[in-house]
């Protein structure tokens, strides 16, 4: 399945009645399972959450937990860039080296690392004693 068109599928489901802009995200798991998720907004606007959020929500509840490869669709005029928050939750299930293709409706895509939207990423090693 192509990751991309499976983000765009989903991306009609997002619930954005407030920014009106819908985002689309699909998870590749180590397991081969595809997980998808919207943007879910909500009138009291800092409860909303993310289309990767949504995407890494589906992926844990059904025993995932190793992101292989994301995708990312909105209707922008450039590839929607994922926020910071959604790169360090991503950081939290995928190797520096997995790729997360953005894209637009229009068909142009940027495909970067997680190691390039995120460098200097944060974790658990961080909080070792010295
Ligand atoms: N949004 C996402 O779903 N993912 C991103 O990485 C960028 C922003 C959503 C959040 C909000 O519902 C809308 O886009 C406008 O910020």
């Amino acid at each position: 399945m192509d990751l991309l068109q499976a983000a765009r599928e989903v991306r009609k489901n997002a619930y954005a009645p407030y920014s009106n802009f819908k985002v689309g995200a699909a998870i590749r798991a180590a397991s081969g399972n595809v997980y998808t998720g919207v943007n879910v907004e909500n009138v009291a606007y800092p409860e909303g959450t993310c289309a990767e959020a949504g995407a890494i929500a589906a992926m844990i509840a059904a025993g995932d937990s190793v992101i292989r490869e994301v995708a990312v669709i909105a209707d922008s005029p450039t590839p929607v860039p994922c926020c910071g928050g959604c790169r360090q939750k991503l950081a939290e299930f995928g190797d520096p080296d997995v790729v997360v293709r953005m894209g637009t409706l229009g068909g142009d895509v940027l495909s970067l690392t997680l190691s390039e939207i995120l460098p200097g990423r944060f974790d658990a090693g961080h909080m070792e004693a010295q």
